[in-house]
């Protein structure tokens, strides 16, 4: 079936596809399902515009982490009511967690939106954008409702298969190694809107690999919800073992790292993100193994107090969160560390929030992200009192807040002076001339340098540290 010209615009040059453009929330798992949508797209003769207003399809990739992060994508649909009346053939598509979440209910608060897709449909919106089109055209189909698709049906597996597809991510490029969680965390959308985990074959990984560093990618990040969980799902346990993480006899994240190191062109192997309860000797030894996988893990604590941590069903206490930091620095003794905490979890006393700051200065993150709980529907803590005052909430994240931020500039001040390998990735936003990138270490770098070093690694003596990051000079 061809596509037909929604309608002509500037930009839109005579005899080229129609065009899109994707906006995108969230995650890094949200950017790269954006990639794998623009490909499909690309795929079939459209092509990508910079601005809204020169799209004939416009489509929000969303996030329902948080209320705020709904309410932003909500707050664009009502921006577009406008566009939408002037330009009714306008295609609008809402896709990713809200859309998974929300289904039917984004129709409701935004009449104008087109089309709602699932995250486990989103592959399918070519053909979901032309079978729209096809019923605008046919007269018999009158009803407003009739131009409406709604496709959030979770079961479909996502493939991926990207090697027709012209690599532009630049030197640091995302791969989904698994998809989904098999946890529940009682304060946690994910698994709602993401499903159980399903992992991809080893092969099917490092052939997308090794497409991104032919396409010049030096760095990939290994995405996943709980990344280390990868191959859960790929071998049946022998009976009588127990489920969850630990399991013997299947492939592990371990592996995938081991296959990647041997991918020649390929510099820095990183992970986004890795659950505690997932933390194998298995995975360490291959983290000391490989001089590609970057010293630098997230590993969210969330809280250290053992009565939250059992509220929010983490699966760990604070001490088995100890032992498995101690299990990756005896691996890797210049490990760096990143934590997503929450504070005023329903029932977090003073107390509890003491032992959060008492785990936090003790293990020394390097990053920290400290988030105020917020219940999301559909969650099991949603069904308890969201009883901490939100003046509490306010003053304990603004002090967890500091304390981060100063155990942050701890680990980054011992940085300074030292020489570090810079894999180089982009300029520095609007200071112009300031180069960013990341050590081995993951830690940000900037420094002064010419934007024709993308892609290449430089010797950085750091200078100063903020808790953000460092900066230096070229050596
Ligand atoms: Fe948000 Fe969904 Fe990612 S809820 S954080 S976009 S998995």
């Amino acid at each position: 079936m061809s596509l037909p010209r929604f309608a002509t615009r500037a930009g839109g040059a005579a005899g080229s596809g129609p065009a899109l453009h994707v906006v995108t929330f969230g995650c890094q798992m949200n950017k790269y399902d954006s990639l794998l949508v623009e490909g499909r797209f690309v795929a079939r003769g459209w092509r990508l515009v910079e601005a809204m207003d020169e799209a004939d399809l416009i489509l929000f990739n969303t996030c329902s982490v948080r209320e705020h992060a709904e309410e932003r994508v909500y707050s664009w649909l009502g921006e577009l009511r406008r566009a939408k009346r002037a330009r009714p053939d306008l295609v609008l598509g809402v896709m990713g967690c809200l859309a998974q979440r929300a289904e039917e209910e984004v129709f409701a608060r935004a009449a104008h939106v087109d089309i709602v897709c699932g995250t486990r449909q989103f592959q399918n919106l070519p053909d979901l954008v032309e079978e729209l089109v096809a019923r605008r055209a046919d007269p018999r189909s009158g009803q407003a409702a009739a131009h409406r698709l709604l496709a959030t049906d979770p079961s479909p597996r996502v493939t991926v298969d990207r090697s027709r597809e012209v690599y532009t991510g630049g030197p640091a490029g995302y791969l989904a190694v698994m998809r989904g969680c098999d946890l529940s965390c009682t304060f946690c959308i994910v698994p709602a809107v993401r499903g159980r985990v399903v992992s991809r074959p080893l092969p099917e990984i490092v052939a997308e690999a090794r497409w991104m560093v032919e396409g010049g990618a030096r760095a990939i990040t290994l995405l996943g919800q709980t990344v280390n969980s990868y191959g859960a799902d790929l071998l049946a346990p022998p009976s009588g073992t127990p489920r969850g993480p630990g399991r013997r006899g299947r492939p592990d994240l371990a592996d995938v790292i081991r296959a990647l190191q041997g991918i020649d062109g390929l510099a820095r192997i990183r992970l986004v993100t890795l659950h505690p309860a997932y933390v194998t000797a298995s995975l360490a030894q291959a983290l000391a193994e490989c001089d590609k996988a970057e010293r630098f893990l997230p590993l969210p604590a969330q809280s250290g107090s053992d009565a939250v941590l059992r509220g929010m069903k983490r699966g760990y206490t604070s001490d088995l969160y100890r032992r498995r930091v101690d299990l990756l620095r005896a691996a890797v003794p210049d490990l760096e560390l990143s934590s997503d905490w929450i504070v005023g979890f329903p029932g977090e006393t003073e107390e509890d929030f003491a032992a959060s700051e008492a785990l936090l200065a003790e293990i020394g993150f390097a990053q920290g992200f400290v988030f105020k709980y917020d219940p999301r529907p559909g969650t099991p803590a949603a069904g308890r009192a969201d009883d901490v005052p939100a003046a509490v909430k306010k003053e304990r994240h603004a002090r967890l807040l500091a304390a981060a931020e100063r155990a942050a500039l701890l680990r980054m001040e011992s940085w300074i002076g030292r020489t570090v390998t810079v894999l180089v990735e982009g300029g520095a936003g609007r200071r112009k001339g300031l180069l960013r990138g990341a050590g081995m270490h993951g830690l940000p770098v900037a420094f002064p340098g010419e934007e024709s070093l993308g892609g290449a690694t430089v010797r950085v003596r750091v200078g100063e540290a903020s808790p953000y990051g460092l900066a230096g000079t070229r050596v």
